[in-house]
C-alpha cells in the first residue's frame, strides 16, 4: 500500500475498513482532511479536527440516514411488501440535529446517567462471574461466543426486560439492525434483515403498549413513560427506533472492545502483570483498550454551509466521515500511539465515545461492563495465550464499526 498513490486506494475497500490503521496514518500524515476521487467523500482522519467537527453539530450534521440507505435504491417490491408489515423508521437521537435529538436524549436520560448505570453493578458482577464460572475448568474457550458476545447482549436485554428464554432471537434481531453498517451486502441479506427488524418491532411494540397502561419497575417502562423537561412522552415508532439504537450502539461496540481487549491481554503479560498487581489500574486499562478499539471507527457528517476545514474548502451538502479510529492513534495526542500501556496519563482525552452533543449516550453503561467484567476476568483467570497459529486478530470489514472476527483463547484458572 505504501507504494500506491492515495487517489489509488478506495477507503470503503473491504481490505482498508478490516485492517485501517496503516491507512489511516498515511491519511494523517499526507492529507488529514482528504477528499476521496473514488467516493467523494471527505475523509477526517487527525485528533484536533475530528475533535473540531464533532462539537459543532451547527455546521456538521448528523441526518445521514440517506447515505446509510444508499442512495434512492432501484424498487424492490419485495422489500416494500416485508417493510409494510412493520412501523415506519423515524430518525432519533444519534441520526438527528438539534433540537428534535435534544428531545431524545432528554427523554432517554435517565436510565442511562451514571448515578442509574452504578446500580447495576450487582447484576453486571453476577453475569461476569456466571459465564466465566461456564469455561473455567476448560482453561481454552471461544472468547467471543463465551464472553465478549453474550455479556453486552444479556445486559442490554436485561435493561429492556427481554427474558433469557428469547435471548437467541434477541441475539438475531440485534444483528439484523446492524445490517445496514456491513460491507459486501446482498440482496437476500437485505430481505432477511428488514424481515427480522420487522419481527423485532412487533415484539417491543407489544411490550411498549403494556409499559404504557402497567408500568414497570424497568428501564424500558423509563423510556416509554418519560417526559422530561414538560416533553410529550415518545410515540411508538419514537420508541422502536430509540431502542433499535441502543442495540446497534450497545451490542457490537461493548464486544469489540472485550475481543480487542482480551487480545492485548493476551499479547502483553506484563501489562497483564501490572493490573494483576494493583487492580485500581483496572479503569484506565479500560481508557487504553477503548482507544486501541475504538469500535466505531467511523462515522459519517454532512456538512450544512461553505467552511475551511484544516485549510481544505468543504461545499454544503458534502458528505463527510469522521475518523474516531484514526484520531485515537494520533501520534502528536497520544505517544507511541499503537503500544498498549495500561499507565498511560492522558487518557481523558480518548475519543472513542466521541465528542460534543451526539457523545455516547451508554458511555457510563459501557464503561461499567467494561471495568466490573475485566475486573472478575482478571481475579478468576490468568497466563492469557492464544493458539498457535492464531495469533493475529482478524476484524470483519464494516463501514462504521470495526468488529473482531473470532478469539480462541486458552488460560489458566488464577
Ligand atoms: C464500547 C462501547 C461503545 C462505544 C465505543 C460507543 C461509541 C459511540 C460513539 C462514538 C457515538 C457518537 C456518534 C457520533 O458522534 O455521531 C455514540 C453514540 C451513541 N451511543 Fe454509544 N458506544 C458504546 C456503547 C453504547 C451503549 C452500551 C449504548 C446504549 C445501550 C450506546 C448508545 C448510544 C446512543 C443512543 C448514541 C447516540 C447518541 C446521540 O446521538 O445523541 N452506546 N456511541
Amino acid at each position: 500500500m505504501t507504494d500506491q498513490a492515495l487517489s489509488d486506494i478506495n477507503p470503503l475497500d473491504p481490505n482498508i475498513l478490516a485492517c485501517p490503521h496503516a491507512f489511516n496514518q498515511r491519511l494523517r500524515e499526507e492529507a488529514p482532511v482528504y477528499l476521496c476521487p473514488q467516493t467523494g467523500v471527505y475523509f477526517v482522519s487527525d485528533y484536533p479536527t475530528v475533535v473540531e467537527i464533532a462539537k459543532n453539530e451547527k455546521l456538521f450534521s448528523n441526518e445521514f440516514s440517506m447515505i446509510q440507505a444508499g442512495e434512492a435504491p432501484p424498487r424492490d417490491l419485495e422489500m416494500e411488501a416485508i417493510l409494510k408489515k412493520g412501523y415506519r423508521r423515524v430518525d432519533t437521537m444519534l441520526t438527528a440535529d438539534p433540537p428534535r435529538q435534544r428531545r431524545y436524549r432528554a427523554l432517554c436520560q435517565k436510565p442511562f446517567s451514571a448515578s442509574s448505570v452504578a446500580k447495576l453493578r450487582p447484576y453486571i458482577e453476577n453475569l461476569a462471574n456466571e459465564l466465566i464460572d461456564d469455561i473455567i475448568d476448560d482453561g481454552k474457550c471461544n472468547w467471543m461466543d463465551a464472553f465478549a458476545v453474550p455479556m453486552p447482549v444479556r445486559m442490554i436485554a436485561y435493561i429492556l426486560g427481554v427474558p433469557l428464554s428469547d435471548m437467541a432471537l434477541f441475539k438475531e434481531w440485534s444483528d439484523a439492525n446492524v445490517y445496514s453498517f456491513s460491507a459486501g451486502q446482498t440482496r437476500e441479506g437485505a430481505l432477511n434483515a428488514a424481515r427480522l427488524v420487522v419481527d423485532f418491532q412487533h415484539y417491543f411494540a407489544d411490550k411498549i403498549e403494556s409499559r404504557k397502561h402497567q408500568p414497570t419497575d424497568d428501564v424500558l417502562s423509563d423510556i416509554v413513560n418519560s417526559s422530561a423537561d414538560g416533553e410529550q412522552p415518545m410515540d411508538i415508532e419514537e420508541c422502536l427506533s430509540v431502542i433499535s439504537q441502543l442495540l446497534v450502539a450497545g451490542n457490537e461496540t461493548t464486544t469489540s472492545t472485550f475481543a480487542e481487549g482480551m487480545h492485548l491481554l493476551a499479547t502483553h503479560p506484563e501489562q497483564v502483570k501490572l493490573v494483576q498487581d494493583d487492580p485500581s489500574l483496572i479503569p484506565n486499562m479500560v481508557e487504553e483498550m477503548l482507544r486501541l478499539s475504538t469500535p466505531t471507527a467511523q462515522m459519517w457528517r454532512i456538512c450544512k454551509e461553505d467552511t475551511q476545514v484544516g485549510g481544505v474548502l468543504i461545499p454544503a451538502g458534502a458528505t463527510m466521515m469522521i475518523k474516531f479510529g484514526s484520531a485515537n492513534r494520533d501520534a502528536n495526542q497520544f505517544s507511541e500511539p499503537d503500544s498498549f500501556d495500561v499507565t498511560r496519563d492522558n487518557l481523558k482525552t480518548q475519543i472513542a465515545f466521541g465528542q460534543g452533543v451526539h457523545h455516547c449516550l451508554g458511555a457510563p453503561l459501557a464503561r461499567q461492563e467494561l471495568i466490573v467484567g475485566f475486573e472478575v476476568i482478571l481475579k478468576r483467570l490468568t497466563n492469557f495465550r492464544l493458539p498457535e497459529g492464531e495469533e493475529t486478530l482478524n476484524f470483519l470489514p464494516s463501514l462504521l464499526l470495526h468488529p473482531p472476527a473470532d478469539l480462541n483463547l486458552i488460560f489458566d484458572a488464577r
